[in-house]
């Protein structure tokens, strides 16, 4: 129940949250919270990281989002400080609130950051941390998330040091998905060595209502659309609601050994950014293979080509090929690092229009290997708007670089 002390709202953990807590406390290295929202989720991650920061002195935590702005709104406001003044007491820490840091008066810090911009990246992951908890990954990349995975390597005596990640659930396709609740490792799809370390647990809105206004499940939740009540009520890993590629069905993904042995034509796309990707595909007769992806984050272009090479990208079954790589038009010189790098056709719209209609007409199929664009493929979507929501893209862009651009400049076959 909330109770008010002073201004500040008493928490008491739920059934449901004592039990994540539990959970966070077994053995495992890493700990998924999912489920509908409003469901008590980030507010029980928050007190297990504020009891190890008070418990543990001198040690250091993160919590980071996508965006930093978001992190310090939503986390530090509604959820941290609160749960500093419930365990700590207001004269036991100092928010600092320019730096993104809280300091402790036991010398422990928690840090707030986004990995969604390369200088708040730069400056979160400059440091070694004992937690390292990950809030809403729906939105987030796996390569970011494991490019952040070297900085869990702080030395405390007696603490163990743990990832904590939160979400609504995504796709079933998403890379979390895969790992917590399939227990498969990824991207090669092999059951994970040490399924231990990987828990998991549901948390809903129904969980937390002592904490809710008494109309949030019935007025709001219960009178969404069928898949966001799916997602944000229920907690189910669906397709997103407004998903572009809606029509997109998981028979077209095809294991490595059911793709065509040769093509007609190759073809990549690249996309560059904090996050930076490359999709490559193959066209035989009318049908469209998406056949290699290659993620990676706070990369030089350089060094991303220089892996793209390494990986034999300009091979197929042992044979050299030779392609055009379509690069993101608003790449500038950075095109020139990108061997047979070429501006791309950026026509959003008539790019899908044309994904989709292969994918209506089934000549368009995916190597289970891609697991960049497996995982963002059925929750790149459109808000009520019809806009699209440059979440989470960046392999749905480079794909799209590389079919639309190929058929723009070879021959047509819808
Ligand atoms: N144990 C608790 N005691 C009091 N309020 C809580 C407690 N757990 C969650 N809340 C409140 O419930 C609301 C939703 O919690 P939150 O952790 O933000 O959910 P989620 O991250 O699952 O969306 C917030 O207003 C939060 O302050
Ligand atoms: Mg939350």
């Amino acid at each position: 129940m909330i109770q008010r002390i002073g201004t500040t709202v008493r928490f008491n953990p739920t059934r449901i949250q004592e039990n994540a807590l539990e959970l966070i406390k077994g053995g495992a290295k890493h700990i998924l919270l999912f489920g509908g929202s409003r469901s008590g989720k980030t507010t029980v991650l928050v007190m297990a990281i504020v009891c190890r920061a008070w418990k543990y002195r001198r040690s250091r935590h993160l919590i980071c989002r996508l965006r930093a702005k978001d992190a310090k709104s939503s986390v530090v406001g509604e959820t941290l400080l609160p749960a500093l003044n419930n365990i700590i007491g207001p004269d036991g820490y100092q928010y600092l609130r320019n730096d993104g840091l809280v300091r402790l008066s036991n010398g422990s810090e928690i840090w707030i950051g986004g990995l969604g911009d390369k200088e708040q990246a730069d400056k979160i992951l400059g440091h070694e941390y004992c937690t390292i908890y990950f809030n809403e990954i729906s939105q987030l990349s796996y390569a970011a998330v494991t490019t952040a995975y070297s900085r869990l390597a702080m030395k405390v005596p007696g603490c163990r040091n743990l990832f904590l990640y939160d979400c609504n659930p995504g796709s079933p396709l998403h890379w979390a998905y895969k790992i917590f609740i399939k227990k498969q490792a990824f991207p090669s799809e092999e059951p994970l060595a040490k399924p231990e370390l990987y828990a998991s647990m549901l948390l809903n809105p129904a969980d937390n209502k002592d904490n809710l206004d008494p109309d949030y499940i019935s007025d709001i939740l219960d009178a969404l659309p069928e898949k966001q009540r799916a997602r944000f009520r229920d907690g189910l890993w669906i397709k997103a609601d407004g998903a572009i590629y809606d029509r997109f069905d998981e028979d077209m993904v095809l294991a490595p050994a059911a793709l065509p042995h040769d093509f007609d034509r190759f073809a990549a796309g690249q996309d560059f950014g904090l996050n930076i990707t490359n999709v490559k595909i193959g066209i035989k007769n009318n049908g469209i293979y998406v056949l290699e992806d290659y993620g990676s984050y706070n990369m030089t272009t350089k060094s991303f080509n220089e892996e793209l090479l390494q990986r034999g990208w300009f091979s197929w079954n042992g044979e050299d090929i030779d392609f055009s790589v379509f690069c993101d038009p608003a790449g500038g010189e950075r095109i020139q690092e990108i061997t047979n790098g070429t501006k791309a056709n950026n026509s959003v719209d008539a790019g899908i229009d044309y994904i989709v209609a292969k994918m209506e007409r089934r000549q368009f199929f995916v190597s289970s290997k891609c697991t960049g664009v497996l995982s963002e493929i059925w929750d790149y979507s459109r808000d009520e708007d019809g806009e699209i929501i440059k979440v989470n893209d960046h392999f749905m862009d480079a794909m799209r670089y590389a079919i639309f651009s190929e058929t723009q400049q070879g021959v047509i076959v819808l």
